[in-house]
């Protein structure tokens, strides 16, 4: 089963009856936080970001996926006005930040927390120090910085860790200090760039379960950017796939797992997804010849992924499939079912008949070919 990343790992996490009571954070108006309008920019000959239009709801997790260069650290710098598209509205909490002064900006930045792959701590300054940093700019006074700084050490699980250097650290330890030094000074936005990508699959977990659990928690929204489907899966509501500067995919997380339209989304969803052995994905023709097997990849979500389709298809169809591969998921608590099933000398008809039967009944179906040998 592929169910690799849980929905919670509560471990690292302080349970909420026991937090304190984070003072309240500053207003954020009704709304989208971020609003999106052809955003375009250009560097030189290179097409960095296309036209590119969306919004994020207050509260929403949104993933934004893509192999390198699509433009995604591009796309997260115009979010915080430190890149100035070429064309385009970038809208935070309501305002056009675009033709904005830096004095300006560095307003609408103090309610923008960011964090990123290398978690950019300062190496001479302690935990405490480094998450109290933005306070210490903000002219916030000592007495509620350091109030702030230990219930944000508390939120992250490193209250015993305030008087150390980051080079004492894990990888983890140093994200969540990351963390906590980009909520000091109470954001309605958290961006994250690639903010897992140098961890361990533990440690990626533990980090994602906590940004999970602070958006819930404070009703956080989060633009998290990554190359990676597991991350979108693990957190996000909604996902936006990028590929060249330019969004190929939207949707609901679960939606798009259970049927990715856009042919790199299926790409970064098949490893996650039911594979076929090297051999038998080898021997996969686009025409039948006799005696050619015929092999399918079907998915299910929601209400269809608890129904025996396969098992009905049999009695109904009178046809007997071979399952090579089958996989359930549970992706913002749907399942989604994907396998891949063969039927032996299966000619034209059908396969017509077959395809005809599974097409009005499941969310995705892929004719992979044909094959002479199982295995
Ligand atoms: N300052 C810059 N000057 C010139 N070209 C740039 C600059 N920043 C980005 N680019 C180009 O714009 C494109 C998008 O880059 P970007 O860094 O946004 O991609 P990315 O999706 O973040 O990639 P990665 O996953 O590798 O971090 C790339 O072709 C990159 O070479
Ligand atoms: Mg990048």
């Amino acid at each position: 089963m592929s169910s690799r990343i849980g929905r919670r790992h509560p471990e690292t996490i302080v349970p909420l009856e026991d937090m304190p009571d984070l003072h309240a954070p500053a207003s954020v108006p009704d709304g989208p936080v971020v609003r999106l309008g052809n955003v375009g920019k250009k560097f030189g000959t290179v097409t960095a970001l296309h036209d590119v239009t969306f919004e994020v709801q207050r509260g929403e997790i949104l993933g934004i996926i893509g192999r390198s260069g699509a433009g995604k650290s591009t796309l997260i710098r115009c979010l915080n006005g430190l890149e100035k598209p070429d064309r385009g509205r970038v809208e935070i909490l309501g305002q056009d930040i675009v033709p904005l002064t830096e004095s300006a900006l560095q307003q609408v930045r103090g309610r923008i927390g960011m964090i990123f792959q290398h978690f950019n701590l300062l190496s001479t300054k302690t935990v405490e120090q480094n998450v109290a940093l933005p306070l210490k700019i903000a002219g916030t006074p000592r007495p509620e910085r350091t109030a702030r700084v230990r219930e944000l050490l508390e939120l992250v699980g490193l209250s015993d860790k305030a008087q150390v250097y980051p080079a004492k650290l894990s990888g983890g330890q140093k994200q969540r200090v990351g963390i906590a030094r980009a909520l000091a000074a109470h954001p309605a936005l958290l961006l994250c760039d690639e903010a897992t990508s140098a961890l361990d699959p533990e440690t990626t977990l533990s980090i994602l379960n906590l940004l999970r659990d602070i958006n819930r928690r404070l009703g956080l929204t989060i633009v998290l950017i990554t190359h990676e489907m597991s991350v979108v899966r693990a957190i996000a509501d909604r996902v936006i796939v990028m590929d060249q500067g330019r969004i190929v995919e939207e949707g609901d997380v679960w939606q798009v797992f259970a049927a990715p339209e856009a042919a790199l989304t299926q790409r970064l969803i098949g490893s996650q997804t039911s594979e076929l052995p090297s051999a038998l994905r080898d021997g996969l023709r686009n025409d039948w010849t006799q005696g050619a097997h015929l092999v399918l990849r079907v998915q299910l979500s929601g209400d269809a992924a608890q129904r025996p389709v396969l098992a009905e298809m049999t009695r109904d169809l009178d046809v007997l499939p071979v399952m090579l591969n089958a996989t359930v998921q549970h992706v913002q608590e749907q399942a989604v079912a994907s396998f891949v099933v063969a039927f032996a000398d299966a000619g034209e008809a059908l396969a017509r008949r077959v395809g005809d039967y599974l097409a009005a009944r499941v969310s995705r179906l892929e004719v992979l070919g044909y094959v002479q040998q199982l295995a």
